[in-house]
């Protein structure tokens, strides 16, 4: 006998399971799961019931057709993240923390789009259209030709799509949207699911260009499972602290150009302002040369970028010595640690290490490993790396030092911006720029000698 091949999932969380059961195993959510309709509900040949499909054209790879032409909000930061202006018929993801920004981005780049000829809906299913209306005056927008709606009926909201053909809409957020055939609550991962799958589908079907934004969860994913990330183009993050006016843009997918990718921003009285030299503002509140304290110099997407790293190394009033990261990877400064304490014999035991990105920025290069090891060891020796100095390049277990990719870019950067010096790891394609001299080590132990003379 054919084994059934009937599923069950839930319509809370998406897990899915072979049998019906009143609360879900995954989520704990009572009576939320649902069999599952549709072709994948049966083995495929019978539920196509053995006819024929059409017969689908193939093309070849080359063609003749020039790429779409992109438009352009005239936001410098947006359309470089956006991977050189908005694409036709693109589905665009927008996720951050609730009230980073994410609509007064939108709000701006949907009036730059309007005034640029973009025929654009602004929809908000947060806020009435008077309270957007109110902060399009505000950010001295009220002229642009924006149209608005405040609704969260996603199907009425495809009619009225339907009907207008903007160039661009913008639904914010995709959380409020609400699908009338989907039983369950706005916000839930079913609803979520459906209000992205259609929305994009539009997207593709009438070549409209849709951006939805997405809310953050507490865990740092869209929606709880990541399901509107897999059908979108592009994913883009917006990320920053609270306390500090800097924003950053930052695209973790892009079908249409380069990923990790950012565009600056800063908040300020009258909406997001361009940061076009991002060096210069995360080192405007660097003082004289301190211990703990380092710049290095990192590649965001294609841009180089200057930050400062600040370590602070105390010894431990608790028994369990405190590893505290802003900005950085903490498993990535536990290897550190580890490198340091096998490789050099520098030992951390009893003291507690701290080490923050200044100004709200946030790193993942591996080439940052260098300049966190020596902003820990200038916190730890009390020492000041010598001023105007620049550090990059990565650590292997073994406590040799890897070369960062971009070294020229990198340079280059810290030269504009009147550092003299660099502390790089030797080997790879020897590049040197003017007014930059280079002080470059093959191994973490030579490194401490050299200029902590420790170790
Ligand atoms: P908002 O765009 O509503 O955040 P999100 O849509 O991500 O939830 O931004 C909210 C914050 O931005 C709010 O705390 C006030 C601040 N803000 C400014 O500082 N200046 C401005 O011009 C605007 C419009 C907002
Ligand atoms: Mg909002």
């Amino acid at each position: 006998m054919a084994k059934s091949t009937t599923t069950f999932s839930c319509t809370a969380c998406g897990a899915s399971f072979n049998k019906w059961s009143g609360r879900c195993d995954g989520c704990g959510e009572w009576n939320s799961i649902q069999q599952d309709k549709g072709i994948s509900s049966g083995p495929p040949s019978k539920s196509l019931g053995g006819k024929r499909g059409a017969t689908i054209q193939l093309s070849d790879l080359s063609t003749e057709e020039a790429p779409p032409p992109r438009s352009h909000s005239g936001i410098t930061e947006l359309d470089r993240v956006l991977g050189g202006g908005l694409v036709p018929a693109s589905a665009i993801l927008v996720g951050g923390d609730p009230g980073i920004g994410k609509s007064t981005l939108l709000l701006q780049a949907a009036a730059h789009f309007a005034k640029n000829g973009i025929k654009t809906i602004y929809v908000s299913g947060e806020e009435a259209s008077a309270q957007v209306r109110m902060r399009a005056q505000r950010l001295g927008l009220a002229d642009a030709p924006v149209k608005l709606a405040a609704e969260t009926n996603l199907r009425d909201i495809l009619t009225m799509l339907d009907a207008e053909k903007p160039q661009l809409a913008i639904i914010d957020s995709i959380q409020t949207m609400w699908a009338d055939n989907v039983e369950s609550a706005p916000g839930s991962v079913s609803q979520v699911r459906a209000a992205a799958h259609e929305l994009t589908t539009f997207a593709k079907r009438k070549g409209t260009s849709v951006i939805l934004v997405g809310h953050v969860t507490k865990d740092g994913q869209i929606a709880g499972p990541r399901v509107v990330e897999h059908m979108v183009d592009t994913v883009l993050y917006f990320e920053g602290e609270r306390g500090h006016q800097f924003r950053i843009l930052r695209s973790v997918k892009n079908r249409f150009g380069p990923a990790d990718e950012i565009g600056v921003f800063e908040m300020t009285g009258r909406g997001l302002a361009e940061v076009t030299n991002p060096s210069a503002l995360f080192l405007s509140e660097r003082g004289q040369p301190s211990p703990g304290s380092v710049v290095f110099a990192g590649i965001e997407g294609t841009r180089p970028v200057l930050c400062e790293l600040q370590a602070l190394v105390a010894p431990s009033p608790h028994s369990q010595a405190r590893r505290t990261v802003v900005g950085w990877d903490s498993g990535r400064l536990a290897m550190i640690l580890a490198v340091l304490e096998a490789r050099c014999g520098i030992p951390f035991a009893g003291l507690d290490v701290y080490l923050n990105v200044a100004g709200g920025m946030k790193i993942s290069e591996p080439a940052a490993d260098l300049a966190v090891a020596a902003a820990i060891l200038s916190a730890r020796e009390d020492v000041a790396l010598p001023a105007e100095t620049v550090v990059f390049g990565e650590i292997s277990l073994s406590g040799a030092l890897r070369p960062a990719s971009q070294t020229e870019n990198r340079l280059k950067e810290a030269q504009k911006l009147g550092f003299t010096s660099a502390i790089t790891p030797s080997g790879g394609k020897s590049v040197g720029v003017n007014g930059i001299s280079l002080n470059q080590m093959s191994d973490l132990t030579g490194f401490v000698g050299e200029i902590f003379g420790a170790g």
